[in-house]
């Protein structure tokens, strides 16, 4: 069938508009459903609370290896040295992300000269100081970065989700996990 130019635009433009309208309900993206919601339509899953360390025994630039959510998703904490955004701890400057590369999930090694973590395969780098933030490489997505929270009456850190989707899942929380 052949289309008008008119014809063709108003189906095009009738396919964008039920697009954006399906975007806030069906298309959700993973990582952000896992973030978990009470809005009505959206998916919500219940992350563990992990206790990783205890603030106090962290050296700054030293990094410290845990898994999170589960056993197959290894994660990396790190005391920056400094105040640093979304930080959390006594300085405000522990923070923790995944480590596994978001182009083809190899793992990144953190630098404590330049505050970065640094893939191997491609060379990607992350900031850790800016939420993960894509610095240059191949990668096209942020580090995902592990939520913490700091108790003070213990001194203790605990992993309290994810913001970001981890390298090669469709969903953070796998079935079962
Ligand atoms: S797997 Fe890390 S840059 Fe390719």
């Amino acid at each position: 069938m052949k289309l008008s130019r008119r014809r063709f635009l108003a189906f095009t433009g009738t396919t964008a508009a039920g697009s954006a309208a399906l975007g806030g309900s069906l298309l959700l993206n993973p990582a952000h459903a896992a973030e978990g919601s009470q809005q009505p339509g959206k998916v919500m899953l219940d992350y563990p609370k992990i206790n990783i360390s205890k603030a106090s025994n962290l050296k700054v630039g030293q990094p410290v290896s845990f898994t999170y959510p589960d056993s197959s998703s290894p994660c990396t904490l790190i005391k920056i040295g400094r105040k640093t955004q979304g930080g959390v701890g006594p300085d405000g400057d522990i923070v923790a992300y995944s480590n596994l590369c978001t182009h083809m999930g190899c793992p990144v090694s953190y630098s404590s000269e330049e505050r970065t973590f640094k893939c191997p395969c491609h060379f990607s780098v992350f900031d850790s100081e800016l939420n993960g933030q894509m610095v240059s490489g191949q990668a096209t997505e942020n580090l995902p970065r592990i939520l913490l929270t700091y108790r003070d009456s213990d001194d203790s850190i605990e992993a309290t989700g994810v913001d970001g989707l981890i390298y090669g899942r469709q969903s953070n929380l796998l079935p079962g996990a």
